[in-house]
């Protein structure tokens, strides 16, 4: 008699990993889209600033008009939920602004092989600042993580600083968004496409004044003149498709996350970097030498070894 619920039981398991696989290759493959947009926009208009906050701003006004017009129902959100998606959006704006500067100074793949180094950071800030400790193998796999991007970071052709410090400020800055934000969808009852959405709106209102500042509308609209001559109408297209994409790759990648937990989660992230820079690599023809993509294969082996030694 038992057999009829067993088989019940492996098809919901089946059908959850179906569900999951499907997240997973929706959110590289839109991710994918968003980082090549985001250079060719970045290549002939160099304001991260801006491209970081107009992403932002796509992103919840798509919300709000989703919200407004029904197609998703809108959060009940107080003021509890208002102060523990405070610190998310902290990170999240930092991480988010840390990693498109980076973008605009270095190679996609260099920004990506640099983040594929936050399972590293993941352990340190566990480790050091909420006190949990680790099974031996576990600190073990870091050395390849460490040692094989530090190999990629030094035998970078084209190596700049500030685009070095920015991808490795926006792995901090996301794990602390990953640990804040796992936190703060468990037990509520708002979604995960829904949490980001008021995400994006809270990191839009902090990002804002500081894009202004370090940016502003006047170097803002003599780079856009200047980009639209280089490139032509097309350049407007590039811009909505990069922000566009911006949003989706993250909502999908928070409808997983409440799913799943953060552990796959930040493997499921390295995962996705292999896809972005294997084909960045091949539409912005960089010049890659075999050492560093040694490099950049040992520091997504030790991720691996890292998802073993901490199952
Ligand atoms: C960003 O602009 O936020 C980064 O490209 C995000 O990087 P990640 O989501 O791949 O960590």
């Amino acid at each position: 008699r038992s057999r009829p619920l067993d088989i019940d039981i492996g098809g919901e398991q089946a059908g959850q990993k179906i569900k999951i696989g499907i997240y997973f290759a929706t959110w590289w493959a839109l991710n994918v889209v968003f980082n090549i947009y985001n250079k060719k926009v970045l290549n002939a208009f160099p304001y991260p600033w801006l491209t970081s906050t107009l992403s932002l701003a796509c992103g919840s006004l798509m919300m709000l008009v989703s919200w407004a017009a029904r197609v998703a129902d809108a959060p009940t959100v107080d003021s509890d939920f208002l102060k523990s998606l405070l610190p998310v959006a902290i990170a999240h704006t930092i991480g988010h602004v840390a990693a498109t500067v980076s973008m605009s100074k270095v190679a996609v793949s260099f920004t990506h092989i640099i983040k594929s180094g936050e399972p590293a950071f993941s352990v340190l800030v566990s480790r050091l600042v909420l006190g949990e400790t680790f099974p031996l193998p576990v600190y073990l796999s870091l050395l390849p993580i460490i040692g094989g991007c530090a190999l990629a970071a030094v035998t970078e052709l084209n190596f700049n600083m500030i685009g070095f410090m920015g991808a490795m400020v926006s792995n901090l800055a996301f794990v602390f968004r990953n640990i804040f934000s796992k936190k703060g969808m468990k037990g509520k009852s708002v979604s995960g496409m829904n949490y980001y959405a008021c995400l994006s709106i809270m990191s839009l209102l902090i990002l804002t004044p500081f894009a202004i500042a370090v940016e502003g509308p006047q170097m803002w609209a003599a780079g856009w003149q200047n980009a639209v001559a280089q490139i032509g109408p097309n350049f407007v297209w590039w811009v909505a498709a990069q922000s566009i994409f911006y949003h989706l790759y993250n909502q999908v990648s928070y409808m997983s996350l409440d799913q799943i937990s953060p552990l796959t989660f930040s493997v499921g992230n390295t995962m996705k970097r292999i896809s972005v820079i294997v084909s960045s690599i091949i539409i912005f023809r960089t010049p890659i030498q075999p050492i560093k993509a040694l490099g950049a294969a040992i520091a997504i082996f030790g991720t691996f070894l890292y998802s073993q030694a901490k199952l």
